[in-house]
């Protein structure tokens, strides 16, 4: 990866949630998404150079959360329609601003654009089905749902069990999320469990 990009991408990174307002361990959520979706992308066989892509748009997958006002983002009762727009603004933005960058980090902007989607093509921003979803977001949005269940976040006190979330992926094959990569994902959820124990 040329060097411009690289300290653009560490760029974003670094200033991802070193705001207050956001800080509340999303950081440490995205380090574990890029984590995890690149062992992923190993173990799919992807050239190193990709599985480096995939794990920069894991960690910064929801980067665009910096654009939903804290009053939302932290909001702990029920959205309101009008707030639900906003949040489900993010992926696009997050993609936005990554291409404001550099339009070659295009492969890391779609991986984000497409992180809600979802495999029967009832996510969004774009409503994409199956292989319309890039492969990048298909990846991510299996980590992120593992990794959001089980850790507690503002708006959910308790979190799932790691057995509890494995079912819940395991359920979601071919619905939520793209089979082959639950597959992938059930062979090494063990590696992903320890590598976010050491992280
Ligand atoms: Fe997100």
């Amino acid at each position: 990866m040329p060097a411009s990009l690289f300290s653009a991408l560490s760029f974003f990174a670094g200033s991802e949630w070193d705001t207050a307002p956001h800080d509340d361990g999303t950081a440490a959520h995205s380090a574990r998404v890029g984590q995890g979706s690149a062992l992923v992308a190993s173990r799919l066989g992807l050239d190193r150079d990709v599985v480096d892509l995939v794990a920069w748009a894991g960690t910064l997958h929801d980067i665009g959360k910096l654009r939903i006002p804290a009053a939302i983002l932290h909001k702990t009762g029920p959205l309101t329609p009008e707030e639900w727009d906003v949040v489900r603004g993010h992926p696009g933005d997050g993609a936005a601003m990554l291409m404001t960058a550099s339009p070659e980090l295009s492969p890391i902007a779609d991986g984000i654009r497409s992180h809600h989607e979802q495999w029967d093509g009832s996510g969004y921003p774009d409503g994409l089905q199956g292989d319309e979803i890039p492969l990048f977001g298909r990846i991510i949005s299996v980590l992120d749902v593992y990794d959001s269940l089980t850790c507690p976040r503002p708006y959910r006190i308790r979190s799932w069990s790691e057995q509890d979330a494995v079912d819940y992926i395991r359920s979601s094959a071919g619905s939520r999320f793209d089979p082959t990569l639950v597959a992938v994902f059930l062979e090494l959820h063990e590696r992903v469990n320890s590598a976010r124990r050491a992280g």
